[in-house]
């Protein structure tokens, strides 16, 4: 693809893929026996999402949940507003998020309150990456596929202005952003 920036490269595709599919491994082992059911957060965590699922050996089913921040990005006050909701009732389920990037956290806290009141038997978190530099609020992360530092990034389905969601890797936006 050719592209006007040039992607500095932070995670390659075959270290994402062998991260996954060790992750995968990690939550079959942890649900066995269990109804596993899977959140994916829109739209970034898509390609995770359907990599993670393809590597696990379990039954899981799948919904999605979409949600945004209002406001300005920069504004840790920002308020997060759910704009799809689960189709699926998951009174009794073991729900597992699944997340792109977890930056401030105020995202996961709120997807977290939201869904606590829905009876699931068990609720945990799964994050490709953390951004732990940036949190201003404490969230707990069940399992995190790589720690990453302060600069922005995309691919792998992380965007920057829609842009980029499908490239294999994870790259470092090297021009400044607004
Ligand atoms: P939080 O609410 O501050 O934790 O922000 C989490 C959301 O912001 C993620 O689910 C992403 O959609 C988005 N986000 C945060 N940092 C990045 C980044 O570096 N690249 C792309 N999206 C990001
Ligand atoms: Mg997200």
């Amino acid at each position: 693809m050719k592209l006007k920036l040039k992607p500095k490269i932070l995670i390659a595709e075959e270290t994402i893929q062998k991260r996954v599919r060790g992750m995968a491994e990690e939550i079959a082992r942890d649900y066995e026996d269990k109804e596993l059911c899977l959140i994916c957060v829109l739209k970034g965590a898509i390609i995770f999402l359907s990599d993670l699922m393809r590597h696990l050996a379990l039954p899981v089913t799948v919904d999605f949940m979409a949600v945004a921040s209002l406001g300005p990005a920069t504004e840790t006050s920002g308020v997060v507003k759910i704009t799809k909701d689960l189709d699926m009732d998951i009174e009794s389920k073991h729900v597992l998020i699944v997340e792109d990037i977890v930056d401030s956290g105020r995202t996961l806290q709120y997807l977290l309150h939201h869904l606590s009141a829905r009876n699931a038997a068990s609720l945990r978190v799964c994050a490709l990456l953390n951004r732990k530099a940036m949190r201003t609020v404490e969230v707990p992360i069940d399992y995190v596929g790589f720690e990453v530092g302060k600069e922005y990034v995309a691919g792998y389905g992380l965007d920057y202005h829609e842009k980029y969601r499908s490239f294999p890797y994870i790259f470092v936006l090297e021009q400044p952003f607004v």
